[in-house]
């Protein structure tokens, strides 16, 4: 993928001001800037900025106000006092000098790791990913990923499985390039610009299935359903009934059951109003069994009747053993009644 996507970066990327110069205090600054802003609104902003605060030590000696008034219509004004906080850091315990390793640019005030990752790789080529929702959204259309970007854990898999294939010597155009998919041609809102895809070959949403992805919610928990299956056994036949033609195993061959977990007594009696006289219970036992979005939780009972009742199917175990089609939940349990 990134075989594709530098040299479509080195070709297309766009000129940005901070793209001029990689100095750390320009990307720094622009990184900053662009959090939660768009590249618009940045760049009158931060070429100010530079004309009037161009390194870090006049950023550590600025007046406050002075730099509050610079950032005037940006927005989120602590960005702009954890810059000066982050400066006066560099000046004391980086001797003023922009610090080139990963943790050190961690621990600057105001830079979590997607900045730390971005200013790493940029101006350092560190392999350091930076992953953001721009970046989740262009990695998973293009594998077919389908773990939700709104999970912690995919964020930090998609940066170790980036990390492993980024080259050192181009880490930063790297960075670049897929911000830049993202930001242009992959985009969020509306129908992506895949004609012009630089991935498009074998991108695994370019047959239109981008709609899909990213995936941001949790996967819904599974409901739970508490089943009673019976085996009921009457001269040496077994009762089986057809399910309702619409829903969970349409129109399929079940075992009788009805709805929660009933106790020994409440078997007898369900039987009986099946009309199956029942006269022992010669077994019983848990099982599960997971759907896509429902869970069985099931107790069962083997039960020997002396009535084959109307209200069901009686087959012989030849016909339930080959012929009959039973579902899996069921087949389970009939598997472990027969075991025991
Ligand atoms: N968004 C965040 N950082 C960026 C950068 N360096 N270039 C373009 N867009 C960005």
């Amino acid at each position: 993928m990134l075989d594709a996507l530098i040299p479509w970066y080195e070709k297309c990327g766009r000129s940005l001001p901070w793209r001029e110069s990689s100095t750390p205090y320009h990307v720094w600054i622009s990184e900053i800037m662009l959090q939660q802003t768009r590249i618009e609104t940045v760049i009158p902003y931060y070429t100010r900025f530079l004309q009037e605060i161009p390194d870090i030590k006049s950023l550590a000696e600025a007046d406050p106000e002075h730099l509050h008034k610079l950032w005037e219509g940006l927005g989120y004004y602590s960005r702009v006092r954890n810059l000066q906080d982050a400066a006066r850091q560099i000046m004391t315990q980086f001797n003023g000098v922009f610090p080139e390793k990963y943790e050190d640019i961690l621990s600057l005030r105001g830079v979590g790791s997607y900045t730390a990752a971005a200013i790493a790789s940029i101006c350092f080529n560190l392999p350091t990913p930076a992953v953001d929702g721009n970046v989740l959204r262009v990695m998973s259309r293009i594998t077919g990923d389908q773990r939700p970007i709104s999970e912690e854990k995919t964020k930090k898999k998609v940066c170790s499985e980036l990390a492993e294939v980024y080259p050192s010597e181009k880490a930063g155009v790297c960075t670049q390039a897929i911000m830049e998919l993202g930001e242009t041609v992959c985009l969020p809102n509306g129908v992506p610009d895949c004609i012009h895809c630089p991935c498009r070959e074998f991108c695994l949403s370019s047959d239109g299935s981008w709609i899909y992805f990213p995936v941001k919610e949790e996967k819904k928990a599974r409901r739970i359903e508490f089943l009673t299956f019976f085996i009921l056994r009457c001269n040496n036949h077994t009762a089986i009934r057809k399910r309702p033609s619409k829903g969970l195993l349409a129109g399929m061959w079940e075992l009788p059951n009805c709805p929660g977990h009933l106790k020994k007594e409440e078997v007898f009696l369900k039987t009986e109003e099946w009309g199956c006289e029942p006269s022992e219970c010669i077994g019983t036992g848990t099982d599960k069994h997971i759907f896509t979005h429902i869970e069985w939780d099931i107790r069962y009972y083997s039960v020997s009747c002396s009535r084959m009742s109307p209200e069901f199917v009686w087959v012989d175990d030849e016909q339930l053993n080959i012929t009959v089609s039973l579902p899996t939940a069921f087949r389970k349990v009939l598997i472990k009644t027969v075991n025991k």
